[in-house]
């Protein structure tokens, strides 16, 4: 456990709203700072900073907490590790007996196993016996220079052969099978075997030159074709991007986002050392933001076939939800970027990158596709989803420009389409003002609701104990008056109970409640939604008065058991529960 005082001082010497800004640009609105939201994707920032209990909780995505669950969320850590970044960045010392460091010496040991087994597969590939995949990677046309450059590999056809070149290097099997370069036998726990045989390998390295990841491919037919890594400590597919180490250096304000690792290979090969691509997965919206901080505009590379059509149809949304600009290749007469290079030369790829169109093409095309415009029904359908796609292009001269194109080409009246435009963006602000103001009231009553799952069959006393929650934290004077009516256990459900006993106890104890306190004993999605009860008593004052009522509340909802219920209490909890009902105080705990 760490101090009390440390804890303190790592709050004072990190204000959150330093800590956020470092990562992305805030703007004052009244006494709070509101930004774009860096978990989700969003236009219109729904992040929200409250300096006066130094929390944040975001609107659209219901992520909150304190500086280090922000850190934790941000920064894909441990709570000992968030704790130890945010001591780093403040220049405090972390406390040697309060610090396990297991995690991030796992980390350091996963990384060197990785190291060493690229190093490995690439000596394997200049091996006699790395013969075949040489010969396979050559007759793919890539050159020697590129094999190197990308640090290529060979992983031997064998069980044991990587794993027992690691072991010679000093690391142990549980710290491989961590790595996730040795697999651990099912049926015979002491056997482990090597994850990749028999593969060509792509180590993927992130952009601190790190090698995190494999993909390793068969030579020639079989499956399956590709074998990646998954996730371990040190990487996380959704988190990052092949090639981008390289990528991120071009002078280029664009990128390119292509599907394959042959086909980034490919393209450095041909000079187009600005590509990059996603981990054998679906882009997610963490690798679209990354991508936004190295270009201002992505041009979508994937195959031509129909399931790359639709991924890039995916990409174009992905990418219009952060105002990143959009480009769309279409390639004809091969399926992928490597295969137009080797069929017809990088010089043509460059027209081809030049020429691309814009992502509003590609998306209106495809539109069009899906209705015959000979025949009313239609050219009524098309303009129906039209002006709807419009809708949702902010720039206004861009969607001039579409509108009188489009009007020109159905022969229809382009104020017509204006007029209806307009109202469907009028009607979109209306929702998405109701929705946030229903959002800043309570948060939606969620059936499924895991973390609290009595939460919605008793949403009035859950609204009421959420108040008194947030009262407490405000006026932690007002403990006394609060504490001499309701004790924890009569809370309704189990989650605000819980919340609510943890700041008795700190009260109690003479500690201060604060949100870095709470964080040291809650989780990520524990602290989102505390933060959430906060926020959406924020900036309001409460008397005491208005504490007895939410109390009064609680204990009539409290006071509603069903016949089953008072049929499994024993004596001692009837007797309580009818001196509740009669309007006596019951004998508080704490
Ligand atoms: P080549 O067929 O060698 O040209 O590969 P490619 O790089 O063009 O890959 P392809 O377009 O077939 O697939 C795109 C990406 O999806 C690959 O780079 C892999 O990351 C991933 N992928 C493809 N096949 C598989 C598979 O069988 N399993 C897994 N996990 N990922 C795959
Ligand atoms: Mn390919």
């Amino acid at each position: 456990m760490l101090s009390e005082q440390f804890l303190q001082e790592l709050k004072l010497r990190n204000d959150i709203e330093g800590v956020i800004s470092s990562y992305t640009p805030v703007k004052r609105r009244g006494r709070n700072l509101v930004c774009l939201c860096p978990f989700h994707n969003e236009k219109t920032p729904s992040f929200t900073i409250y300096p006066e209990n130094q929390s944040f909780y975001c609107f659209g995505c219901g992520a909150g907490g304190d500086v280090i669950t922000f850190v934790r969320r941000a920064e894909n850590l441990e709570y000992i590790e968030a704790v130890k970044f945010l001591a780093d960045r403040a220049g405090l010392a972390m406390p040697e007996d309060g610090y396990d460091d297991r995690t991030a010496k796992l980390k350091a040991r996963v990384l060197e196993i990785n190291r060493e087994t690229a190093r490995f597969y690439f000596s394997c590939l200049m091996s006699p016996a790395g013969r075949q995949a040489l010969e396979y990677l050559r007759g793919r046309g890539l050159s020697d220079s590129t094999i190197r450059r990308f640090g290529l590999g060979y992983a031997p056809d064998s069980w044991d052969m990587t794993l027992r070149h690691l072991l010679s290097k000093g690391f142990s099997r549980e710290e491989l099978a961590a790595a996730c370069i040795a697999v651990q036998s099912s049926r015979n726990k002491d056997r482990y075997f090597d994850q990749f045989r028999g593969r060509v390998m792509f180590p993927i390295i992130d952009i601190r030159g790190n090698v995190i990841a494999f993909g390793g491919r068969i030579m020639g037919e079989g499956g399956p074709k590709y074998l990646n890594s998954p996730d371990t400590p040190v990487f996380k597919k959704s988190r990052n991007l092949f090639a981008l180490n390289f990528a991120k250096s071009t002078k280029e304000n664009r990128l390119i986002l292509a599907e394959g690792y042959m086909d980034v290979v490919a393209l450095h090969q041909g000079g187009f050392g600005n590509a990059v691509a996603t981990l054998g997965t679906a882009l997610t919206g963490e690798q679209a933001r990354m991508i936004a901080q190295y270009a201002d505009t992505v041009v979508i590379a994937y195959d031509s076939d129909g399931a790359g059509q639709t991924a890039t149809k995916r990409a174009i949304n992905i990418f219009g939800e952060i105002g990143l600009k959009v480009k769309v290749l279409s390639m004809t007469g091969a399926k992928d970027p490597d295969e137009y290079i080797k069929k017809y030369g990088a010089q043509r790829f460059k027209l081809l990158l030049d020429g691309s169109s814009g992502a509003m093409d590609f998306e209106i095309a495809k539109l069009k596709a899906k209705y015959d415009l000979e025949t009313d029904e239609g050219k009524v359908g098309y303009l129906k989803e039209f002006v709807a796609f419009m809708a949702g292009i902010r720039n206004e001269i861009e969607r001039d420009v579409y509108v009188s194109r489009t009007a020109e080409e159905l022969r229809v009246e382009k104020s017509t389409l204006l007029l209806q435009i307009s109202h469907i963006i009028r009607q979109r602000a209306r929702s998405a003002e109701k929705k946030q103001a229903r959002d800043l009231s309570t948060f939606a009553v969620d059936p499924k609701d895991r973390l609290d799952p009595e939460r919605s069959r008793n949403i009035r006393a859950a609204l009421a104990e959420e108040r008194l929650i947030a009262i407490l934290f405000k006026n932690p004077d007002y403990r006394e008056h609060i504490l001499a009516q309701i004790a924890p256990e009569e809370f309704v459900t189990a989650f605000n109970r819980q919340v609510f006993a943890f700041m008795c106890g700190r009260l109690k104890e003479e500690k201060s409640l604060d949100m870095i306190s709470l964080s040291a004993a809650f989780d990520e999605a524990q602290m989102s939604r505390i933060s959430g009860i906060l926020a959406a008593a924020s900036g309001q004052n409460f008397t005491r008065a208005e504490a007895d009522d939410y109390i009064k509340v609680i204990k009539e909802q409290a006071g509603q058991k069903t016949p089953r219920e008072l049929a499994e209490m024993d004596e001692e909890q009837l007797k309580q529960y009818i001196s509740g009902l009669v309007g006596k105080k019951p004998k508080s705990t704490l």
